[in-house]
């Protein structure tokens, strides 16, 4: 086997999706825990004011006590080296979140076992199937009174309509939760209440559920239940098959008790023989393949003033091909610039590191390369352009002016470097004096006005409008986009790229404008492409 074989074979590159509340975080602490990413649970089980200050970075989300940032940790496990992308569980942050979905190749959906699928897991879920993503499921929180274990697989084959097939079954729950039977090893696994930091308890391997040691380690009734109950599941569910995992149609389902460090090492176990190495990128003119020996990659995410001491700016690029080696030269396809990547970073649980080298499936951070974009591709010379990359139709749209009226241009400037960034959509309106800045969830306001304010040191206003929607205007050929230009500017903008946006007052307005102009198109979104002109 080659190395670059070797190496993708090796690489799980993951997400966790959920509700906020269901106990992503405390899963994966418990998750570097076993990754030895980190030294002692206590370490990183410092909630509340710690937590925020080790690993939100932004002052809003301090104020705020939501994630908004999200991140890579790498670590490694059984032979494995697990890239896990963090994403914001808020509601308002959600572009961010699909957008990381598609630099993973699966994702561990974590459901609080009493309160089922949520809205949130049910919006991410379905961001997942548009992808076939494999999806394996926990369900955590086992340690308080839960659904029943029927009610919750019954739930998600409703609901998500995917098929569920139980790789461990709880016995008990709430305060009665004594661990779980592991099906896929046949063990019985005991949760140990009194030490929350320790590790778990190692598995009982039975000879199968009619093994008499059952008897002796549980008390009856508990036995009785699980083996009725097992029974029934696997009457009712399917058996694991992988190849309806890998296409997104089948989940295997884990109960736990992330808190408790309980659970976390079967969906770990079950992640290494399961879960799919790199997948095959798509792209416009072929998908690229993980054993393809030149190196491609794309930018899936930018984040700003990720360390508050250095205002920096860092591109988030999965690699797809190719062994990558630090000082590598790769074009950026956009612009046909080379790059020069000297100072990419890799990053563990709680440090960054430059990247030597890297592999498909892993995520380097760019640090200040200004001109990189959402989508922008990175080769070893060839043009590729990666498709699939989602940009999202700003539902809210607001005017932004600086507070004081000799700072316009500087805030045009921040403006500018915002919507590069993907952190909200602006448009710049052919007549008049204000920017719109649109997004997908009002919080993003905030976030926005924030950060003018640390990073660019501008004080802003948003204030509402009237306008109902904004739309990417396309047309067949550049002279009907003029005509439909000139006839319309005081309906129309420029975007970041310098692409037509047409700004509706109201529903009647862009139904006319839709029946005035059938040569042209309305797109509520631009995926990102080279230029940008593609949509
Ligand atoms: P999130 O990232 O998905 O938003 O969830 P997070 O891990 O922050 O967990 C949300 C709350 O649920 C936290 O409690 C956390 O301690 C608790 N939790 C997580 N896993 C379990 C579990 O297995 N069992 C039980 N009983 N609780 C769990 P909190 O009170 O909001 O925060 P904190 O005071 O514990 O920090």
């Amino acid at each position: 086997m080659s190395r670059q074989t070797d190496e993708v074979a090796r690489r799980r590159t993951f997400a966790i999706i959920s509700h906020p509340d269901a106990g992503k975080t405390t899963l994966t602490e418990k998750l570097l825990l076993f990754g030895g990413a980190i030294q002692a649970a206590g370490a990183v089980k410092a909630r509340g004011e710690q937590r925020r200050a080790r690993s939100d970075w932004m002052k809003v989300e301090r104020e705020r006590g939501i994630s908004v940032t999200s991140a890579v940790m790498t670590y490694d496990y059984a032979g494995k080296t697990f890239n896990l992308l963090d994403t914001p569980g808020h509601e308002d942050f959600s572009e961010d979140t699909y957008r990381t979905l598609t630099a993973v190749d699966s994702a561990v959906m974590v459901i609080d076992g009493a309160k089922g699928i949520e809205s949130q897991t049910r919006k991410l879920f379905e961001v997942c199937r548009l992808r076939d993503m494999p999806i394996t499921t926990f369900v955590n929180k086992m340690d308080r009174e839960s659904r029943d274990p029927f009610e919750i697989i019954d739930e998600i084959e409703q609901n998500l309509a995917i098929d569920v097939t139980p790789a461990s079954w709880p016995i008990g729950m709430g305060r009665h939760f004594l661990g779980v039977y592991d099906l896929i090893h046949d063990q019985l696994i005991l949760m140990e209440r009194t030490s929350r930091d320790g590790m778990p308890l190692e598995g009982e391997p039975c000879d199968g559920l009619d093994d008499p040691k059952l008897d002796e380690m549980l008390p009856e009734d508990a036995v009785i239940t699980l083996r009725e109950q097992v029974e029934m599941a696997r009457g009712l569910c399917p058996p694991f098959d992988r190849e309806a995992y890998l296409e997104g149609t089948l989940t295997p389902i884990y109960f736990g008790s992330a808190i408790n460090t309980f659970g976390v090492r079967e969906l770990l176990d079950g992640l290494v023989v399961a879960a799919p190495p790199p997948r095959p990128a798509p792209a416009a003119a072929r998908p690229v393949a993980p054993e393809e020996t030149k190196v491609s990659a794309f930018v899936f995410k930018i984040q700003a003033n990720m360390d508050p001491k250095h205002r920096d700016r860092i591109a988030f690029v999965r690699l797809c091909s190719g062994h990558f080696k630090r000082g590598m030269k790769l074009k950026h396809s956009r612009s046909g610039k080379m790059l020069n990547v000297h100072n990419a970073l890799l990053f563990l649980a709680q440090d960054r590191e430059v990247a030597e080298e890297a592999w498909p499936g892993d995520i380097v951070g760019i640090p200040n390369y200004g001109n990189l974009r959402i989508g922008d591709a990175l080769t070893e010379g060839e043009d590729i352009r990666f498709t699939g990359i989602p940009s999202f139709a700003p539902e809210l749209l607001q005017t932004v002016r600086p507070k004081d009226p000799l700072k316009a241009k500087h805030l045009g400037k921040a403006l500018q470097q915002l919507a590069e960034e993907g952190a909200a959509s602006v448009v710049k309106p052919m007549i008049g004096a204000d920017w719109i800045v649109g997004v997908v969830g009002a919080l993003q306001f905030e976030v926005l006005a924030d950060r003018i304010r640390t990073e660019y040191d501008l004080d802003v206003l948003f204030e509402s409008t009237t306008l109902y929607t904004a739309r990417w205007v396309s047309a067949p050929t550049d002279a009907e986009l003029k005509g439909f230009v000139d006839s319309n500017r005081s309906s129309l903008g420029e975007d970041h790229d310098g692409d037509p946006v047409f700004l509706a007052r109201n529903a009647w307005h862009l139904n006319k404008a839709e029946e005035d102009y059938p040569g042209i198109g309305f797109a509520k979104t631009k995926e990102h492409v080279e230029g940008g002109r593609d949509s």
